[in-house]
């Protein structure tokens, strides 16, 4: 089939690239053109495993184009994403701004019937607007459908996610594009649920809500773990294995961050809100997650006390593991309150150093994740990254003042790092 997805941001890329990889044409479209410039002469402007082989070969095989013009996309494509931001404003509402654009460059652009395909996460009724503003704007009176298609990809974990959905979930307002949306989707071999549009849209915020909420629930069980001698891994891992909940996003931590869960979450209650069912659960999920960063810097102020004139080195930026974003990153946010106390801090991340340097000055950035510890009165883990499992234990234990952790993740384990001499302090346990 001929598509194009208008946006290339992770979504919309990675979208792009794996429909292209399954025997679609794909034209990605970017108003950015030095994106669209750096995309068309082999590169690729975001860290994502796995990536940057499926654009080369897709764009080889010819299944794979970028433009900056959405009327070229929109010529040549049967199908026409729509994957654009949908940036918080500061209430936490949804500015939608990018997306009712697009959606007039689209009917401007229409003069046959087209699917309009909706992937970016919005509010329940978009897709209404949507076709409104199609309708209203659309000079050919061509006819179009309106579909929503929420993606529920991870980063760092994007062309597995894409490849191998659990789901795909097609909202819909007629049955018109059904056959040709389950048609496109049939190489993934995923179960497709078919939904009206304002189902679907609701399931992702709900989804990403819960999930949000999963984390918070176990981040505030860590605090009884702690107050009571308690051990959160196993509690999760005993909690988990009830098929009903289930062990993954049970991972206690210093806080969930990223583009997704905080907007969602926001833009989620906003949403309750102005339908007049305040959603006061989701607004405690929020409260849980400041506090479980407040409380990760009250250990490390508890145990080192003073900290102006105190070095820390600090493990992991990105909001995550296998990733580059630092977008709403809890390490990017723990750095700055260590820095707000007068810490001076030398850090490192894996991938998202230089992404990292835009938004955070006056901190030493080093290389290799085992000189970090160097000249150190403590060590600090921010993100999941596996390597970090690797650090060089004896080496960072000479090179730090004293043999001080704080452990935002729980990577190590509690009695080895306690029987190899390291005050070691962790989340939970
Ligand atoms: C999320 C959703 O998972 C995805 O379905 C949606 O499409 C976009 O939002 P993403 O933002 O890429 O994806 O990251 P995710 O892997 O969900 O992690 C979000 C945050 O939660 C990270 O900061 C992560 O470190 C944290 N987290 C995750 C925990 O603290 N504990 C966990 O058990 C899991």
């Amino acid at each position: 089939m001929k598509l194009s997805i208008i946006g290339t941001g992770y979504v919309g890329l990675v979208t792009g690239t794996c429909f292209a990889e399954v025997g679609h044409h794909v034209i990605c479209v970017d108003n950015d053109v030095n994106k669209v410039k750096l995309l068309q002469s082999g590169g690729i402007p975001i860290y994502e495993p796995g990536l940057e082989e499926l654009v080369k070969k897709n764009v080889a095989a010819g299944r794979l184009s970028f433009t900056a013009s959405i009327a070229e996309g929109v010529e040549q494509s049967d199908v026409i994403f729509i994957a654009v931001p949908t940036p918080p404003q500061e209430d936490g509402s949804v500015d939608l701004s990018f997306i009712e654009k697009v959606a007039r460059d689209i009917a401007a652009a229409i003069t046959s019937y087209k699917i309009v395909v909706d992937k970016s996460t919005v509010p329940v009724n978009t897709g209404e607007k949507v076709a409104e503003t199609i309708k209203r704007y659309c000079k050919s009176k061509a006819e179009f459908d309106v579909v929503s298609n929420p993606e529920f990809l991870r980063e760092g974990f994007a062309v597995e996610d894409l490849m191998s959905p659990d789901r795909v979930v097609i909202g819909v307002r007629s049955q018109r594009p059904v056959k040709a949306m389950t048609e496109m989707y049939e190489p993934f071999k995923a179960p497709i649920i078919v939904t009206d549009i304002n189902s679907a849209e609701l399931i992702k915020h709900a989804a990403n809500s819960f999930l949000a909420l999963k984390i918070s629930y176990i981040n505030a069980v860590s605090a009884i773990c702690e107050a009571s001698g308690a051990n959160v891994q196993e509690v999760a891992n005993g909690m988990g294995m009830d098929a009903r909940i289930g062990r993954r996003f049970l991972d206690a931590s210093l806080g969930f961050g990223g583009s997704c869960f905080p907007k969602d979450l926001s833009a989620f209650i906003k949403i309750a809100d102005q339908l007049g069912q305040p959603f006061h659960l989701l607004k405690e999920v929020q409260r849980i997650n400041e506090n479980q960063m407040a409380r990760f810097v009250k250990k490390i102020t508890d145990t080192l006390w003073v900290l102006k004139g105190k070095t820390i080195g600090v493990l992991g930026l990105a909001f995550k593991q296998n990733t580059d974003d630092v977008r709403m990153s809890p390490a990017i946010d723990l750095c700055q309150r260590l820095q707000k106390e007068g810490a001076t801090l030398r850090v490192h991340d894996p991938k998202a150093m230089e992404k990292a340097k835009a938004v955070l000055k006056n901190v030493t950035y080093v290389a290799d994740m085992n000189a970090v510890a160097e000249g150190c009165d403590a060590l600090v883990v921010a993100t999941e990254w596996p390597e970090f499992k690797k650090l060089d234990l004896n080496r960072a234990r000479k090179a730090l003042s004293h043999p001080i952790m704080f452990d935002g993740r729980n990577l190590f384990d509690v009695a080895e790092m306690e029987k190899l001499g390291w005050i070691y302090k962790s989340i939970g346990r």
